[in-house]
């Protein structure tokens, strides 16, 4: 969907005078305002129903803009930034104080991020303050990654709604945060995986930790990215056994083009896994939606490999299950 220049200017405008505006980025759709303006802050959490304990990212175009909502960056900050932005991945730094308090959780620290989005980095110049915007969808549900999937979920409630879809990614950025300026963790896995991290960096990054992330990262619920209908992942043959001949409405995501009793399925989705978990990861939130509308007793969906990008999608499908650390 194309983006118009003079919408791009229309929903800064937006954000300038205070009000929220929905927006593409290259993961996910975001419901943004002034990260400086409180006030502002207020309704993205009232309009999400989204618990104030759940910090929010402050996305930005620039390195000028980047220091004035931080107090420093350390040397491996810096290598990083040099590296991956604009980009999927987000950083936790310290926090600086015209960012207030509602953004952040309270916590000294803010998560920030520049978004490898020509139209999303227009926005923030448009807007002409660091952005905070969640993820555009209602606390705990899907990230809509298309125009009318906002409209749908939140079209209403917005101010503004920029048309444009996202492209690249399909699933929410990287987090992770860089310990004395020396250990490197990842708090949320995304589209900028552990691997790609230290075969650019040179360096060793430590993975999501299988305990509870609560402490480090508020905000990491075990059910989150959810559908209303129950979703189930499906490793093996005999977690689809458990569905089947149960008089159950099924529906089912498989990389497996020869499903048996296929009739026993209201809906099967084939997904080519041979075009690689890239373009998976970015369907992947709206060929669930799209399941969600069909009145089904359950989404089945088979695991992928806990590898490489792999990772932060099992990790979006447990949440999904409510099955999240
Ligand atoms: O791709 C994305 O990151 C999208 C687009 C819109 O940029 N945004 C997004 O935001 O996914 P949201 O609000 O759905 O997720 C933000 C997460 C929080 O849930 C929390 O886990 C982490 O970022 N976070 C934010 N501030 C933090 C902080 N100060 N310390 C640790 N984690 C933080
Ligand atoms: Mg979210």
């Amino acid at each position: 969907m194309k983006t118009k220049e003079k919408d791009i200017i229309k929903a800064g405008e937006v954000i300038k005078n205070g009000g929220i505006a929905a927006f593409p980025t290259e993961t996910v759709y975001g419901i943004g305002a002034d990260a400086t303006n409180e006030n502002a802050i207020k309704k993205i959490f009232e309009i999400k129903n989204r618990p104030f304990e759940n910090p929010l990212i402050v996305h930005i175009n620039s390195i000028e803009m980047l220091e004035k909502c931080v107090t420093s960056i350390n040397e491996i900050e810096e290598k990083i930034i040099n590296l991956f932005w604009p980009g999927p991945l987000t950083i936790i730094f310290k926090k600086n104080n015209i960012i207030p308090g509602i953004v952040t959780s309270n916590l000294n620290s803010v998560a920030v991020r520049m978004p490898d989005y020509e139209i999303t980095l227009k926005l923030i110049k448009y807007s002409n303050c660091p952005v905070a915007a969640p993820s555009a969808n209602k606390f705990g549900k899907l990230s809509p990654i298309l125009y009318r999937e906002v409209i749908e979920e939140l079209g209403d409630e917005v101010d503004y709604v920029l048309k444009g879809d996202v492209q690249a990614q399909g699933i929410e950025s990287t987090v992770i945060r860089v310990q004395n300026n020396e250990l490197i963790e990842i708090l949320r896995p995304g589209p900028v995986t552990k691997e790609i991290l230290e075969e650019k960096l040179k360096l060793k990054v430590e993975g999501l930790k299988k305990h509870p992330v609560h402490k480090l990262s508020p905000g990491t619920y075990r059910k989150h990215y959810s559908p209303d209908t129950s979703l189930r992942i499906i490793y093996n043959k005999n977690d689809l056994d458990k569905y089947i001949g149960k008089n159950l409405i099924l529906g089912y995501i498989t990389y497996n083009k020869n499903v048996h009793n296929q009739s026993l399925f209201k809906e099967i989705v084939h997904v080519d896994l041979k075009k690689g978990l890239n373009f998976f990861a970015e369907k992947l939130y709206s060929l669930i939606r799209k399941l969600d509308k069909k009145k089904l007793d359950y989404i089945l969906i088979d695991a992928v490999d806990e590898k490489k990008l792999g990772i932060a999608i099992m990790d979006r499908l447990r949440k999904a299950e409510g099955k999240g650390s």
